[in-house]
């Protein structure tokens, strides 16, 4: 089945997120159900320019089913360039990054600057087109750069009119990065404004989130980006699958991404050393999953509450949120050790406080840390 076709149903996009889309990480959700992968974004100047982290980023893993490159460029011959390239390497898709929000990219003209500048988005994707070939092309975009200039449908059509095979919308504005929630009635709009397919992107956490976003814009797939880095297995639940996200289910995903990683990065000390600022991160993300209550109901993405009432001693490590602790889980887990919260030593950081309200406490309990005591100063 071509991409688009895929694009035009109820897929499951893993969306194209850097440091997150890493290889390991992206055969870890497509195994548990991702339809599409992503790259992360990569810089044509930089492909350009023979650099090899830049090339790395464009690797696609060998069983990977349906996988998309993006590329940040601004010149219709620099965008020719290396959608050629990432044809000629077998992407699936390529991919226009007009979404990146962050200052260092967008005063180079690149993501996000360019929403402003529909006339040359038609350009760029008409050169995308052209270096591409048979490989389709499509485009990621913002609904604007700012609440006063939302300008997605004119974005989306222009878009087309450049030849873009599909399109996604992350249901927020640029000057708005995560501070509200993704607007799928807006989406929507833009999916009724144009004939190629288009996949909504915002704030996907639960199945119902993507439940309420096809309702709200009418769009069947949708791309999910915190959503797979804090519970890779949402592409399961998504299917209807039954999933063990009890804290040992999880602890079992946590280690299938070590085993895909050390595949990646090597099982050896030089493997181990790439593969850790990795894993580190990733814990990061892993630590702020919040199961659902009893009566079914969750935490949306847009609240970022606290862990309360961890169920056992392992669920209560897993949320613990310091890089000091994740930074043992991850030897353990490198190591192939079992994990026993009782381990974790006791002067690694301060324990967490097991109630939010008790925050207090724990800046007094940090203040009572041995090193800190009148006796060690
Ligand atoms: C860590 C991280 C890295 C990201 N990197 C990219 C990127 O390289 N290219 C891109 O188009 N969007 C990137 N994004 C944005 C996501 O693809 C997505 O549009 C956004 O996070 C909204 O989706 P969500 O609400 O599901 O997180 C990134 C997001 C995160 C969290």
């Amino acid at each position: 089945m071509s991409v688009i076709s895929v694009l035009s149903g109820p897929a499951l996009v893993m969306a194209p997120m850097t440091k997150g889309g890493n290889l390991p990480y992206r055969r870890l959700c497509q195994a548990l159900g991702a339809t599409v992968t992503m790259s992360e974004m990569a810089v044509v100047r930089s492909l350009q320019h023979r650099r090899r982290g830049e090339f790395a980023l464009i690797q696609r893993a060998p069983d990977e089913r349906c996988f998309g490159v993006q590329l940040a460029g601004r010149a219709p011959d620099e965008l020719k360039w290396g959608a050629e390239l990432v044809a000629s390497r077998g992407a699936d898709f390529v991919d226009l990054n007009l979404g990146c929000p962050i200052d260092e990219f967008t005063r180079r003209g690149l993501g996000s600057a360019l929403l402003r500048q529909p006339r040359r988005i038609e350009r760029l994707v008409a050169a995308m087109k052209e270096g591409a070939g048979p490989v389709p092309v499509t485009v990621k975009i913002r609904l604007g750069w700012n609440e006063d200039e939302r300008n997605a449908v004119d974005v989306a059509r222009a878009a087309e009119a450049g030849g873009a095979d599909a399109l996604t919308v992350h249901g927020r504005t640029r000057s708005a990065r995560y501070r509200n929630a993704a607007d799928w009635v807006a989406i929507g709009e833009v999916a009724q404004a144009v004939r190629i397919p288009v996949v909504g992107n915002g704030d996907i956490l639960f199945p119902e989130d993507i439940a309420r976003g096809r309702t709200l814009s009418g769009v069947q797939a949708v791309m999910i980006a915190r959503g797979a880095l804090i519970k890779p297995w949402i592409f399961a639940e998504a299917l209807g699958q039954v999933v063990d996200d009890s804290p040992e289910g999880r602890l079992a995903i946590y280690r299938e991404y070590v085993r895909l990683a050390k595949e990646h990065f090597g099982d050896d000390e030089r493997g181990h050393t790439r593969l850790r600022p990795f894993l580190v991160w990733h814990l990061g993300l892993w630590c702020r999953h919040i199961p659902r209550q009893a009566d079914g109901s969750y935490v949306p993405m847009q609240e970022r509450a606290v862990f309360a009432s961890p169920s056992s001693p392992l669920e209560a490590l897993l949320a613990r949120p310091e890089p000091e602790v994740h930074g043992w889980i991850a030897d353990r887990l490198m190591a192939g050790d079992e994990l026993i919260p009782g381990d974790l030593p006791a002067d690694i950081v301060p324990d967490p406080p097991a109630d939010p309200r008790d925050r207090r406490d724990d800046r007094d309990s940090r203040q009572r840390h041995p090193t800190e005591t009148p006796a060690a100063g």
